[in-house]
């Protein structure tokens, strides 16, 4: 893969950065959880102390490919700054006057944001022709291009993809970062190898789960998604989260497990409510006990005990989807519980620990966690399952030499 070397020297050169600023925000329009935009930071300082003339660019949210002002990534500009410790200057537009006259005006080691990528159809149209005049645009602002937004590789976008056709490109830290630790899962992980996969739905995870099968040793299961495993085994799940059209799928799996030995840990009992509200009546019931009107929204302490246990002797750990609704008070005991058993491992063993997944990213420092208590925090939700899967991810396959 090209990296930031490859580029030669930066001074005084035009750098279009991409990285992934897509960060949630609360109704009020402020960061609820700043992980992207603090792992975004080592690879634009390094650009700026270079001497580059720093352009970062990024998407944020699903706009409709036009300006939607909930969508701007003006607050983003606010905690890039803060976190950069020097001044970043805003473009109201992606590729209009404001963004050619911020980028006339930057000079040696200054930064400037573009406004959301998404604004402008041209971003993720679905042809290379529809794409192709905005990432003609975003080129003609500058000299050379960095791929640093992993989370986005795996969108074949103007801004992630086309644009490296027209500008030197080559991956900048994180991406490296990331890719280097997503390997060590896929080649040769150090043994037992377990997987915690949580979430709502378990049609997201089906390739994740086909490719892990053969290759970890252990897979854990909780979240929504776990009710179609229940299910699957004959038992009722009330309300909870059901994907009847996966059933077959899922029973496919339980067998496929057990024909290659693959364990798969399922809960024992489950925080069940009357409805999906955190004032809810709860009360902690059997996994074969779900009452036919209560819905299952945390695995429950029996369980999560198991789990803990489980992951107590891996020396490998990729955990990707929450166990619960952990952002309410009473379905968070799950979660919790799973990122204190990685924490522990990571400092007892130097178990390798990979959190993948906007959810479960913001969770552990929901509960309080630093990043570095993990051996890796993926900034990568969908781009780390498909990884995994083994895809060829388009804005990786870019970047090889
Ligand atoms: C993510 O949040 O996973 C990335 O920023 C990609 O966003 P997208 O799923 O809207 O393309």
């Amino acid at each position: 893969m090209k990296t930031i070397a490859d580029l030669g020297d930066l001074r005084g050169r035009r750098v279009l950065v991409r990285s992934d600023l897509n960060v949630p925000l609360d109704d009020a329009g402020a960061i609820t959880d700043d992980g992207r935009v603090r792992a975004s930071v080592p690879t634009i300082k390094d650009l700026a102390d270079q001497g580059a003339r720093v352009i970062v660019c990024a998407h944020l949210g699903r706009p409709k490919g036009e300006p939607d002002p909930q969508f701007s990534l003006r607050p983003v500009a606010t905690r890039l700054e803060e976190l950069l410790g020097q001044p970043v200057a805003f473009a109201t537009d992606t590729v209009g006057e404001s963004a050619r006259q911020a980028v006339g005006a930057l000079e040696d080691g200054q930064v400037v944001l573009l406004e959301n990528l998404r604004f402008n159809a041209g971003e993720t149209a679905k042809t290379a022709d529809g794409r192709r005049e905005f990432a003609e645009q975003l080129a003609a602002l500058a000299d050379a291009f960095v791929s640093d937004g992993f989370g986005v590789v795996h969108r074949e976008q103007a801004s992630v993809f086309d644009i490296t056709q027209l500008l030197p490109s080559a991956a900048g830290g994180l991406v490296e970062t990331e890719v280097g630790v997503l390997r060590r899962l896929t080649e040769d992980p150090q043994r037992p190898y377990a997987v915690v996969l949580g979430g709502a739905k378990v049609s997201d995870k089906l390739g994740v789960i086909d490719n892990l099968l053969a290759k970890a040793d252990r897979l854990l299961i909780g979240g929504g998604m776990v009710f179609t495993f229940l299910k699957a085994q004959g038992l009722e799940v009330g309300q909870s989260l059901l994907e009847e059209d996966q059933l077959d799928v899922v029973r496919g799996y339980l067998q496929t497990a057990e024909d290659t030995g693959v364990e798969i840990v399922l809960p024992t009992d489950i925080v069940v409510a009357t409805e999906f509200s955190a004032d809810a009546d709860h009360e902690v019931v059997a996994a074969d006990q779900i009452p036919a009107d209560r819905m299952g929204l945390d695995i429950g302490p029996d369980s999560s005990r198991v789990f803990a246990d489980k992951l107590a002797d891996a020396r490998t750990v990729f955990w990707n989807g929450p166990m619960g609704a952990f952002e309410m008070a009473p379905y968070a005991d799950g979660t919790r519980a799973v990122a204190r058993a990685l924490v522990d491992i990571t400092a007892e063993h130097d178990a390798l620990t990979v959190v993948g997944g906007g959810d479960s990213a913001a969770a552990v420092r929901q509960f309080g966690h630093r990043d570095d208590e993990f051996g890796h925090i993926s900034t990568g939700g969908g781009a780390s399952l498909e990884f995994l899967e083994g895809k060829t991810l388009p804005g990786l396959d870019v970047l090889e030499d």
